[in-house]
């Protein structure tokens, strides 16, 4: 193993944790790859490696799946009682909440955000996606139909289990994107194979730790670390798996489309966004300026419902921009366990790269810079400066396409264009989310009727709850996540009628 470097403000729990010699959870066991193969995991703040975790490919991907499927066709776990699923969901999460602290350092050092962040947001927001999940579990039922062909017949419909998922998750909340996956699934009463993303594997293996520890049954539950080709394509194309549930890259979900293709399964995405934030001139500033910020630096733009699309009435444009450009200014870049740290390194080195090369390519193309740049001052690490970019044009590649780092681009409106400024917002292939700021409660309806994305937000951005449905429009995705919304990517619908 390379030399490892763990960040000295790590606790011993977590460093004792991060030193392990990692293993995949298959059948209820903790096991290596079968080759043998493993491969480094990086602390984004320094770029040092920390640890190694197995590399799974298509021989683990084939046991995991066959366990999920015996769990499935003959296991206990779809037959028990709703209520005893939930109780087994709730306990997870009693487990997870315990060991909040420890698995919000884990999340910090595995993906470079603030510790303070992950253990107010991430760690919270899993916890609790698990516990409104258990409570759903009980209360998953059809109807009752009348038939116009006549009387004598009694027709009802059930929800069931989906069957064996493959689920697939991203980097950028790597704990919560697992809870938003598996909570779901298991109040279904389906078995699961769950694929880490290659850049944090961590918060993942040691939730596999407490789902074993809640005692779900043996094959419930599979998680697999390795890579997106190597692991995630023999998974996306199983013949055995019913549905694959992917949260990632426009471009790697066409691909899971296609892997689906084979054998029909079902699929649900969740991809990019280039969500606009439309800040209307009676917006009150102050709030405007804030809460615009966070919704581009939030989690280092590292959001799909990140609002890289800034569109400020010409009134209130400069004042905006400066505001934006200052709360920019000022954020402190610092490793995510330094507890003055307000934004973290970048996940990766890819990450740093693409990012910066954004920002580059956006000057080339002549927008000028009111905060940030391509240049971080820092001599290690994958930091990158939260950017303001004006006098962009709307060709332009940095308005166009994801940048999924702290960039945005902010674009004046007149008068003549506030009918044509929905139009606008709409204009690319996403459709993920917008945010809205006015104070004229039928303009912001109007607006949020004619927008064409999944979520809306006024006066506000980036809010989530286990309640409220998340998903895409147009490239943005298939299905939604959470909420009741999400119990439809994890079950079939069964018609039953009985002639009288
Ligand atoms: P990605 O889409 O390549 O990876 C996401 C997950 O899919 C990972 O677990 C990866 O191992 C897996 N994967 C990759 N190729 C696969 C394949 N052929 N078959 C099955 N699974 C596969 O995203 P990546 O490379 O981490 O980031 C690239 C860009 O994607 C980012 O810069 C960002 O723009 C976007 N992205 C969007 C996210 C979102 O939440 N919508 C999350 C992460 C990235
Ligand atoms: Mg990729």
């Amino acid at each position: 193993m390379a030399t490892i470097a763990i960040d000295p403000r790590v606790s011993g729990t977590t460093a004792e944790f991060i030193s392990q010699r990692h293993k995949m959870y298959i059948d209820g066991r903790f096991v290596a790859a079968a080759s043998g193969k493993n491969f480094p995991v990086f602390n984004p703040a320094t770029g040092d490696v920390i640890t190694e975790v197995p590399e799974a490919e298509e021989e683990d991907v084939n046991r995991a799946v066959l366990a999920a499927r015996r769990a499935f066709d003959e296991g206990p776990w779809p037959r028990m009682s709703p209520s005893e699923r939930g109780r087994m969901i709730w306990k997870l999460a009693d487990l997870l909440e315990q060991h909040l602290e420890e698995f919000a350092e884990i999340e910090s050092l595995d993906n470079g955000k603030p510790r303070t962040i992950a253990r107010v947001a991430d760690v919270p927001l899993a916890v609790d996606m698990f516990r409104y999940m258990a409570g759903w579990a009980t209360k998953i039922s059809g109807k009752t139909l009348p038939l116009s062909s006549g009387y004598d017949f009694h027709s009802y419909t059930m929800r069931e289990p989906i069957g064996v998922v493959a689920q697939i998750i991203p980097w950028n909340f790597p704990l919560l994107m697992a809870a938003w996956k598996l909570a779901p699934a298991m109040a279904c009463g389906c078995t699961i194979v769950l694929k880490l993303a290659e850049q944090t594997p961590l918060s993942g293996i040691r939730l596999a730790q407490l789902i074993d520890e809640a005692g779900f049954p043996p094959g419930v539950v599979n998680v697999l670390t390795g890579f997106g080709e190597g692991a995630g394509a023999p998974l996306a194309a199983h013949d055995l798996v019913d549905k694959v549930a992917f949260t990632g890259s426009t471009e790697v979900g066409k691909l899971i489309v296609k892997a689906a293709a084979g054998n029909l399964k079902k699929v649900s995405l969740e991809l990019g966004g280039k969500s606009p934030a439309i800040v209307f001139p009676d917006a009150p500033i102050e709030q405007a300026v804030s809460g615009t910020a966070s919704a581009i630096f939030f989690n280092h733009g590292q959001c799909c419902c990140a609002g890289s699309r800034l569109y400020v009435h010409e009134k209130v444009f400069d004042k905006v921009v400066e505001g934006v450009s200052k709360v920019a200014a000022d954020i402190k870049l610092a490793p995510g366990l330094d507890p003055s740290c307000q934004m973290g390194p970048l996940v990766s080195d890819e990450q740093y790269r693409k990012v910066v090369g954004y920002i580059e390519s956006g000057i080339n193309e002549g927008a000028k810079i009111a905060a940030g740049g391509p240049v971080s001052g820092f001599d290690r690490g994958y930091f990158v400066r939260p950017t303001v970019l004006t006098n962009t044009n709307p060709r332009m590649k940095v308005v166009q396409e994801e940048i999924f780092g702290p960039v945005v681009c902010a674009v004046p409106f007149s008068d003549q264009e506030i009918d044509r400024i929905v139009k606008r917002a709409n204009d690319t292939v996403y459709g993920l989310a917008a945010s809205v700021w006015t104070q004229n409660l039928s303009l912001a309806h109007k607006v949020a009727r004619g927008l064409r994305a999944g979520t809306v937000w006024v006066n506000c951005h980036n809010v989530f709850d286990a309640s409220l449905p998340f998903g895409g429009y147009k490239q943005s995705g298939w299905g939604r996540e959470m909420g009741e919304e999400v119990l439809h990517n994890y079950t079939e619908v069964k018609a039953v009628t009985v002639a009288l």
